[in-house]
């Protein structure tokens, strides 16, 4: 069993019956979902909301129950992957282009459990590039902006808008597009939040700070667990 495997099935021992269910986005989330899926024809009985167009489309070939946030604005536990896990639960998420629902979902839950291989733990969050999702309308003076924060956090500006495999720009399911912003690291998330909110055009960004209480990490023969430290 591969290490996010691992990690994925661990996951189904935090799910009850009845449970108002988040559902991540990305490989790991997409093996906890497969192995849902095995739980629900079994016959249990979940209701979920998909935090991307490809879970939703996932969890519903398997007999997965999805709703809306709409229908259903409160969750009791979300299950996601990460791009970045720090030692207090402080995530960069983003990869796979999904961090606008991803946080909406996860800031709606009770409690988010994040799904991982030890490759994804990290002293300091930064070295994979933060994903920020931007308006593409004024993008010039966003990426302008986006810069000169940057800048501020004393990191050598260096901004990617992400492209799609077949060379356009990678568009979210909200319809936006996404920045790689390679901070290398991040001495001030927090701070760097606040300033990356402070730009009109950015919608999102792929720091999650506050919102992981536990995280599982596949290991490649054990799985561990990290808590969220109480500041
Ligand atoms: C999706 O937008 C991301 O936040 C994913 O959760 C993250 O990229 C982890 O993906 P993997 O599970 O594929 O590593």
């Amino acid at each position: 069993m591969s290490p996010k495997q691992r990690a994925a099935e661990a996951a189904l021992a935090w799910v009850q019956p009845g449970m108002r269910l988040g559902l991540g986005t990305g490989s790991t989330a997409a093996l906890f979902v497969a192995a849902l899926g095995v739980r629900v024809k079994a016959g249990l009985k979940v209701r979920c909301v998909a935090t991307s167009r490809a879970t939703q489309a996932q969890a519903e070939a398997l007999g997965i129950e999805i709703t809306t946030l709409d229908d259903m604005p409160e969750l009791d536990l979300t299950i996601d992957g990460a791009d970045e896990i720090d030692p207090a639960l402080r995530l960069v998420k983003g990869g796979g282009g999904a961090l606008l629902r991803e946080k909406i979902v996860a800031a709606a839950s009770r409690s988010m459990l994040v799904i991982s291989d030890d490759s994804k733990l990290v002293n300091q969050l930064g070295n994979f590039p933060l994903p920020v999702e931007v308006n593409s309308f004024g993008l010039g003076a966003t990426l302008k902006r986006l810069e000169s924060v940057m800048t501020g956090h004393g990191v050598p500006v260096s901004l990617s808008l992400r492209h799609s495999a077949d060379g356009g720009h990678f568009v979210t399911d909200g319809g936006h597009l996404i920045v790689d912003c390679a901070f290398g690291a991040i001495k001030d998330a927090a701070a760097l939040s606040d300033d990356l909110f402070a730009i009109p055009g950015v919608v999102e960004h792929g720091l999650f700070i506050g919102l992981a209480s536990r995280a599982l990490i596949g290991h490649v023969d054990t799985t561990s667990e990290i808590l969220a430290t109480v500041a």
